[in-house]
């Protein structure tokens, strides 16, 4: 609320601020409209909610075992791991990461992207699986064929992207997020479209599973929990954010009709990758402020995963620049000097030039006069001699957009939670989180929790109840556990 004596620049900040409250009837609202979604997604494809069966119908309790590789496509580094499952709760993980050049997240010809990735999981083998691997090389060239199985590794893909799934090694890929965009991939099985590229390199590698990043997080939740509970959600709020859950077979009604393959069903569970980023796209009840108007009309692919741009980190410190720009257009307020002060070459004036770094920075800067805050400014977006006023400004803007994050956060949580039925029963209601909002941003559980209790479903009792836990690689070890339960399955078929 502004006051009188507000300097104008603070004034004008909370103004600005105001536009960003997510009222308790805003998340009531949102909870109603993704319980509908949801349901109309297990049903049809005409939801925002992709609903996408995983083909994955049970998580792991930690007893599992063995030595898995994983790919993890998802952001902008590209990282390769060997996960050796112990069985008892615990694994052990070596990876190599590396930067995914800019050139081939925007590119025509999906080969290139893939023959990258390829490329990685070759140098991994060779550096720390370099017995197995030459070993392999050596009896290709003796033309063993059969002794070759024996050093195929099974690969779990983590591929972060909206994917139709239509068996646990096979899916579609339907639209690029976060900055990725090659037209040629889409439509095409990202499985084949890796294993092809594997091939071309004669590498002794199987793709046994396709797993969205949301998924891994669940499994790797379940397999460290050492067996006191099974996650019921896994959930990522980091560049983009997403979730996925474990829903009751006979719910997903758009399997029942369909031709694709066999799974087990059994156990009367299905994991399902909701696709929550792209939740409520025509808008009939997100929050749209101008700024949000702005951010989406620059960004790759405007119109869709209107969540996502409202949420995740690729997208709030693009809101807090268009905010800030703002400011500096009302030549009154000065803000940071002003247009004449501001170098022209300065980050805040390029798109995506604030990183959602800064913003846990300036939210957890509490000195009086934000030093921090100051420094980052300076280094990041070449701002000098910004002003405590200022810099108090920045963290009024910043703290509105991060926590309607957060009260945004908590509307598809609290919408699964009910949907499951556990608030009813005494079964533990536990979530795995993964992503640098949820990580780093000061405050984030707490703002979520209490946008919980104002859902009358939930209110404080049910609330306290919910368990929430960082779960830490779910795209590596969660993809290794894809890649076992892929094994399990295909030889059970063979009746092994
Ligand atoms: C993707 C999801 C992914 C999420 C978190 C979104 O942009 O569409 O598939 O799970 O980012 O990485």
């Amino acid at each position: 609320m502004s006051s009188s004596s507000d300097p104008p620049v603070i004034a004008a900040a909370k103004q600005i601020a105001a536009e960003f409250e997510y009222s308790s009837v805003d998340v009531n609202r949102g909870v109603k409209e993704f319980l509908s979604e949801m349901e109309t997604g297990l049903t049809t494809d005409g939801s925002t909610l992709s609903q996408i069966p995983s083909y994955i119908t049970s998580v792991p309790d930690g007893s599992e075992k063995g030595v898995y590789l994983a790919v993890d496509l998802g952001g902008t580094n590209i990282r390769v791991c060997s996960i050796n499952l112990n069985g008892d709760s615990t694994f052990k993980m070596i990876q190599n990461k590396d930067a995914i050049p800019q050139e081939l997240m925007v590119t025509k010809a999906a080969a290139e992207l893939f023959g990258f990735i390829a490329e990685q999981i070759e140098h991994f083998l060779q550096e720390h699986h370099g017995e197995r691997y030459a070993s392999h090389v050596e009896k290709r060239k003796m033309g063993e064929t059969d002794a070759q199985q024996e050093d195929v590794f099974d690969l779990g893909f983590t591929f972060s992207f909206p994917v139709f799934q239509t068996a646990i090694n096979r899916g579609t890929l339907f639209r690029w997020t976060k900055g990725f965009d090659i037209p040629e991939a889409v439509g095409q099985d990202v499985c084949q479209l890796l294993q092809d590229a594997i091939d071309r390199r004669h590498l002794p590698v199987r793709v046994a599973a396709l797993i969205n990043d949301t998924v891994g997080t669940l499994m790797a939740r379940s397999y460290c929990s050492q067996g006191r509970s099974k996650a019921l959600i896994g959930a990522i709020f980091g560049t983009g954010t997403n979730g996925a859950y474990v829903e009751k077979l006979a719910r997903v009604k758009k399997l029942e009709n369909s031709a694709e393959s066999a799974f087990d069903t059994t156990t009367g569970e299905m994991v399902i990758n909701t696709e929550w980023g792209s939740f409520d796209n025509p808008l009939k009840v997100l929050p749209d402020t101008g700024h949000d108007q702005e951010l989406d009309r620059i960004s790759v692919n405007p119109g869709v995963q209107m969540f996502e741009k409202r949420v995740s980190g690729m997208f709030l410190g693009e809101i807090l620049r268009c905010t800030i720009i703002h400011m500096t257009k009302n030549p009154s307020l000065e803000m940071c000097g002003g247009p004449a002060v501001i170098p022209p070459d300065s980050a805040l004036y390029k798109n995506w030039g604030i990183d959602t770094k800064f913003l846990s920075t300036v939210e957890g800067d509490s000195t009086e006069d934000l030093q921090q805050v100051k420094k980052e400014l300076k280094s990041d977006l070449g701002l000098d001699h910004i002003s405590t006023t200022d810099c108090k400004a920045i963290k009024i803007l910043t703290h509105a957009i991060g926590k309607r994050a957060a009260r945004l956060s908590a509307v598809p949580l609290a919408a699964i939670i009910i949907s499951s039925g556990r608030l009813a029963t005494d079964e533990p209601i536990d979530i795995g989180v993964d992503g640098s909002l949820v990580e780093f941003y000061p405050g984030y559980e707490k703002y979520i929790r209490e946008a919980w209790r104002e859902v009358p479903e939930i209110g404080e009792t049910g609330e306290k109840r919910i368990q929430v836990g960082i779960a830490k690689d779910g795209s590596g070890v969660g993809a290794a556990l894809g890649a076992l339960v892929a094994r399990q399955a295909e030889r059970r078929k063979r009746g092994q």
